[in-house]
């Protein structure tokens, strides 16, 4: 559990929402999707389904993640790349243990920006072999 000291708060409340009804939960992608890679705001990866299918799905970073004065942080619909650039996520492969970012350089609004980065597989999840956030 290295990403639960950060969020414990919003751990939990995932884990309330998510855990009871589903053994994928809204965060872990990693855990259970073979391989991913991004293009953009685009996260693409292959994940197993319940049944154990393989699925690649697609998710548009923007509908998970927002700019607060150039901080990338978790939102529902939160659109953080009309207000950032250089978006890239990286690529990767559950064997390897790799892990997964979101990285971009964001406008703080007062005319300068930063270079931030968010672990993705925090608040992203496999839902029946399919991306979720
Ligand atoms: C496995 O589950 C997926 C997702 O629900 C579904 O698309 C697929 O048809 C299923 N495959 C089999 C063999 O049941």
């Amino acid at each position: 559990m290295r990403l639960a000291a950060a969020f414990p708060a919003v751990l939990s409340t995932l884990l309330a929402v998510f855990a009871p009804s589903n053994v994928f939960a809204a965060n872990g992608f990693t855990g259970t999707c073979a391989t991913w890679s991004g293009s953009g705001t685009t996260l693409q990866a292959t994940c197993s389904a319940i049944n154990g299918t393989q699925i690649t799905s697609t998710l548009n970073l923007n509908n998970c993640f927002t700019n607060t004065q150039g901080i990338l942080g978790f939102q529902v619909n939160g659109n953080f790349a009309g207000s950032c650039t250089k978006i890239a996520h990286n690529a990767g492969n559950n064997r390897h243990g790799d892990e997964a970012w979101l990285s971009a350089l964001c406008s703080a609004g007062n005319g300068k920006q930063f270079d931030t980065a968010i672990a993705t597989n925090t608040y992203i999840g496999n839902s029946n072999g399919v991306l979720a956030c």
